[in-house]
């Protein structure tokens, strides 16, 4: 494979620089401004282009690491170069191959190529992206190749049926972007007790951490812990107390999913007082 980048950001930094470091042959970048594929060149220790028709002459599978929005205007300037035979990739979690939607008409291959992790730093990622999993779906010739390719390097990889590309999308923003969310207000009610603010994410980490690892290994049911599982009416309505608007209702949605796993966990428990205090 000979891997180019059209689109210099986290993406396409971190994807490059651990392909180039698993011994996979990366041509270069070009993106929107130069000073950024100049940057991801010099970090990935490859070339930097400042035309389109450079970069895709140079390689066989380009990987359009461009903001979603901006994914069928990148394909307009590549579709009408010389692209037969090459594969022509996207990165979008929740966008299918058929962005490149003429691609069989030019005698080329598409691909979507997820990788399912939060990419937030584009000169540290790569060193922890062999632990994601790889979501791909895409034209037959060349797809057990690519997944092989990812397989080579250690992430395991799922074929993704593209009409679930929305819900799957789905089930990562969820899990990730929300947890943001609500490590938002767990930050913001540990200010209100006296903690910093640095101090209060310092002291959620572990939590969501401890909590990764565990759901991973054991599933939500082995992972839960808190009021909610021990049937503790008490506190849940001392929580109640002191939440109010969009905060609360979050507790209150989120705690009625906990409820179901709880049931599940401890089918023989009464929930019927929490779940109680919390239609109040
Ligand atoms: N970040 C994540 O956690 C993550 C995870 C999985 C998948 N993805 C997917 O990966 C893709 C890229 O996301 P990202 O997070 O890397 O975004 P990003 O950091 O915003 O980078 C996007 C890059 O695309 C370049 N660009 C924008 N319009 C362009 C154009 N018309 N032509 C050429 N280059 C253009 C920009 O270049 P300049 O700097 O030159 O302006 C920017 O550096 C998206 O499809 C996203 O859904 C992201």
């Amino acid at each position: 494979m000979k891997a180019g980048f059209i689109g210099a950001g986290k993406v396409g930094f971190t994807l490059g620089k651990y392909l180039a470091e698993g011994g996979i042959t990366v041509t270069g970048y070009y993106s929107r401004t130069a000073r950024s594929a100049r940057e991801a060149a010099a970090f990935t220790g490859t070339r930097y282009y400042d035309k389109l028709a450079g970069i895709v002459k140079d390689s066989d599978t380009l990987f359009v690491t461009v903001p979603d929005g901006a994914i069928g205007e990148v394909w307009k300037g590549i579709c009408n170069l010389p692209i037969k035979n090459k594969n022509i990739c996207h990165c979008s979690g929740s966008i299918s191959s058929t962005a490149f939607f003429n691609a069989c008409e030019k005698g080329a291959y598409r691909y979507s190529i997820h990788p399912l992790y939060a990419i937030s730093d584009k000169y540290n990622s790569y060193k922890t992206l062999k632990n994601a999993y790889f979501a791909v779906e895409g034209s037959p010739e060349n797809l057990q190749e690519i997944i092989n390719c990812l397989r080579s390097l250690g992430n395991k990889v799922t074929s993704i049926d593209p009409q679930k590309k929305a819900q799957y999308h789905c089930a990562a923003v969820m899990v990730s972007n929300h947890t943001v969310a609500l490590a938002d207000i767990g930050a913001e009610l540990l200010t209100e007790c006296g903690f910093s603010r640095r101090d209060a994410e310092l002291a959620l980490g572990p939590l969501i951490a401890g909590n990764a690892l565990k759901i991973a290994e054991a599933g939500p049911e082995q992972a839960l812990t808190g009021p909610v599982e021990r049937a503790d009416a008490g506190t849940v309505k001392s929580h109640m107390r002191i939440l109010s608007g969009e905060t609360k209702e979050i507790y209150r949605l989120l705690s009625k999913r906990l409820i179901a796993v709880a049931k599940r966990k401890h089918p023989e428990r009464d929930y019927r007082d929490a779940e109680k205090e919390l239609e109040k």
